[in-house]
């Protein structure tokens, strides 16, 4: 049974089509980045001009490289929620459009539980599958979650961000320093040439729920470190690199960052994934979890798998492949699997949902 998934909730036009849920006969994304590179951050206006230009190639391409045709399909599935508006209409009407053409069912899939699906989808693949209750901790630049995930796909809220999203946090102190949009993967690149434990990050005690995050303290500490110190030149020398070369190595990046940059980077992910990793575990042994699930963008950071791997929880720890960490459609279509054998299809007058939760 294939299914074909769309995604455009944020700045990646993608299509899948997958075969039982597990089996990815083609993905494509296409991504928006150097549209949005440069004003470091998505810019929503834009992001929907882009869906619009590439929604028919990206769907077109992913039906070629499967061969599929529409009439082989048991449902197309869409992104309804949660993201941005106008990104998410293109995709979703375009879903409809290609729905109401066809005759094939239409499936809604909540763009968190897409995620948590990536993982699922590999480890079934894998032979590897999840025992249940897992707690999933969904990471992403838009997201910051913690459920407990039961059989049957039943999920509850345990914990999450009250401000910024982690991978937000990233994209921000990268774009103070005068690094690229996004900015988790060069601070992932750049982490491990710093020391972690150089600048320390304080931690305000919050009130309520001991499982949620906070994530805009630790930006406003990287911002008095910076005001704190002459940075200017450093800043300007990086943003030079980056109009010479949209996309600099490694080694380019570490010719104009001073040390004592690379320790401020490096402590301010140390303490990323000790904030993530510590009420993860607290809420996986809250609800005896069997495996924890790490997903969304974030969850591409090599200090956070290495982390995650080097903890020695008493449960098995899933992480995507890279390819299936950020935003793509294989994790839509995925999700929409279990949808399609309980037979919970969506009707042409359903509407993109900008905060649409998923418990
Ligand atoms: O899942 P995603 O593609 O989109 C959302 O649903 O938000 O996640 C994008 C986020 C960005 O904030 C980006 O900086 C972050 O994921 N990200 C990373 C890494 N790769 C992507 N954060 C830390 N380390 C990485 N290697
Ligand atoms: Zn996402």
């Amino acid at each position: 049974m294939r299914i074909l998934g769309i995604e455009s909730s944020c700045d990646e036009t993608a299509a899948a089509v997958v075969e039982d849920g597990e089996t990815v006969l083609s993905s494509v994304v296409a991504s928006q980045m150097s549209t949005h590179g440069k004003y470091g951050g998505v810019v929503p206006e834009l992001a929907s001009r882009e869906h619009l230009r590439a929604i028919v190639p990206v769907v077109r391409e992913a039906l070629d490289r499967s061969e599929t045709r529409l009439g082989d399909l048991a449902a197309i599935a869409a992104t309804v929620g949660p993201g941005l508006v106008g990104s998410l209409l293109v995709g979703l009407t375009y879903a409809k459009s290609l729905s109401f053409a066809s005759g094939v069912p239409l499936i809604a899939v909540n763009h968190i539980e897409g995620h948590i699906h990536a993982v699922i989808l590999e480890s079934r693949r894998a032979a590897r599958p999840i025992e249940f209750p897992a707690l999933a901790l969904v990471v992403s630049g838009g997201h910051t979650h913690l459920f407990e995930v039961r059989e049957g796909f039943a999920y509850r809220l345990l914990g999450k961000t009250r401000d910024d999203a982690a991978g937000e946090a990233f994209d921000k102190v990268a774009k103070l320093l005068g690094f690229p949009y996004p900015g988790g993967p060069v601070v992932d690149r750049l982490a491990p040439h710093g020391d972690g434990s150089a600048v320390r990050f304080t931690f305000a005690k919050m009130k309520g729920n001991a499982l949620d995050f906070s994530f805009s303290g630790m930006k406003t500490a990287v911002l008095r470190w910076v005001q704190a110190r002459d940075m200017q030149a450093e800043i300007d020398l990086r943003r030079a690199l980056l109009r010479a070369n949209p996309d600099p190595t490694t080694e380019e990046w570490l010719a104009v960052t001073p040390q004592l940059t690379l320790d401020l980077l490096a402590s301010f992910q140390r303490a990323v994934i000790h904030e993530l990793l510590t009420r993860a575990a607290a809420s996986a042994e809250g609800i005896h979890a069997r495996a924890l699930i790490v997903a969304g963008g974030v969850a591409c950071n090599a200090g956070l798998r290495a982390a995650a791997q080097g903890a020695r929880l008493p449960y098995p720890v899933y992480f995507p492949t890279p390819g299936l960490s950020t935003d793509n459609a294989a994790m839509i279509a995925a999700a929409a699997f279990p949808k399609l054998e309980r037979g919970e299809f969506a009707g042409l007058d359903t509407a993109a949902q900008a905060s649409l939760a998923l418990a």
